[in-house]
């Protein structure tokens, strides 16, 4: 079919657009829609061309979103709907598939995850088995959070948590903390406040000194297993090259 919508969903990476994929922002600057949440579309403004219609909304407005981004898509146009980090990981992708009726038009373009670029600034404590937990109970019940992070534990894994603190989701972090010190001991672990975007703030410290009052919504953390360790700042997990190659 000629004319045939295609909906791309699009991860914008976490800020800086030169973290932004090749592939993203050429679809970015091809299409004839462009839907997203207000700060994630602001983020791409350079790659926007003139004629280009713009969709935003601000929080909890996934929903219409997706929908504004499928209907224009049945109509015959290229659409880009954008999505913050990656387009899968706590994102939009999942619910355009749920809701759409034409998978076939859908095209998903991955993006650099906070966890990831976090990992990048803080030294390199993602380098072997991890888990990427939320500390949201939005959409997930906390009884299924507080399985998961005994699973962390069990597993020993490396754990970026996302959603970690809002104004008024306290309590969460805090638990998980204890948690973790309770099972493995006193871990480095490390935060970066708007990564790769304006006023970012990176720290590395241990569980024991974590300032809870530092991290809110547009901060991730990152624990480290019980190999972790601190170098000049850096925190670094093994991947057991040296233990097994050093005479
Ligand atoms: C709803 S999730 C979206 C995750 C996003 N899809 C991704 O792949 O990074 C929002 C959470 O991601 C984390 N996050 C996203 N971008 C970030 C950034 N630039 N700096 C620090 N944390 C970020 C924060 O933990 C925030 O609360």
């Amino acid at each position: 079919m000629e004319n045939r919508g295609k909906l791309y969903v699009i991860g914008n990476g976490p800020g800086d657009i030169s973290l932004t994929a090749p592939k993203a922002a050429d679809v970015i600057k091809n299409a004839d829609l462009i839907c997203g949440y207000k700060p994630y579309v602001e983020q791409i403004t350079p790659l926007i061309n003139a004629r280009t219609e713009v969709f935003t909304n601000g929080m909890t407005g996934e929903m219409e979103r997706v929908q504004v981004a499928l209907e224009h898509c049945a109509k015959g146009l290229k659409v880009a709907l954008v999505c913050g980090g990656d387009a899968s990981l706590y994102s939009m992708a999942s619910l355009v598939f749920e809701l759409s009726e034409d998978v076939d038009a859908i095209e998903i373009i991955p993006g650099i995850t906070s966890a990831l670029s976090a990992s990048a600034k803080l030294g390199a404590p993602v380098s072997d088995d991890m888990v990427i937990l939320s500390m949201s109970d939005l959409l997930t019940p906390w009884e299924l959070i507080r399985k998961r992070i005994d699973a962390v534990n069990i597993g020993d894994f490396v754990c970026a948590i996302y959603n970690p603190r809002s104004r008024k989701r306290t309590t969460q972090l805090p638990y998980a903390v204890e948690k973790f010190m309770t099972a493995r001991g006193d871990l480095p672990c490390g935060w970066v406040k708007n990564c790769d975007r304006e006023d970012e703030q990176i720290c590395v410290t241990t569980l024991r000194q974590l300032d809870f009052e530092q991290i809110d919504m547009s901060t991730v953390v990152i624990v480290g297993s019980t190999k972790t360790f601190i170098k000049s700042g850096k925190m670094v997990s093994p991947r057991g090259y040296t233990e097994k190659y050093s005479t």
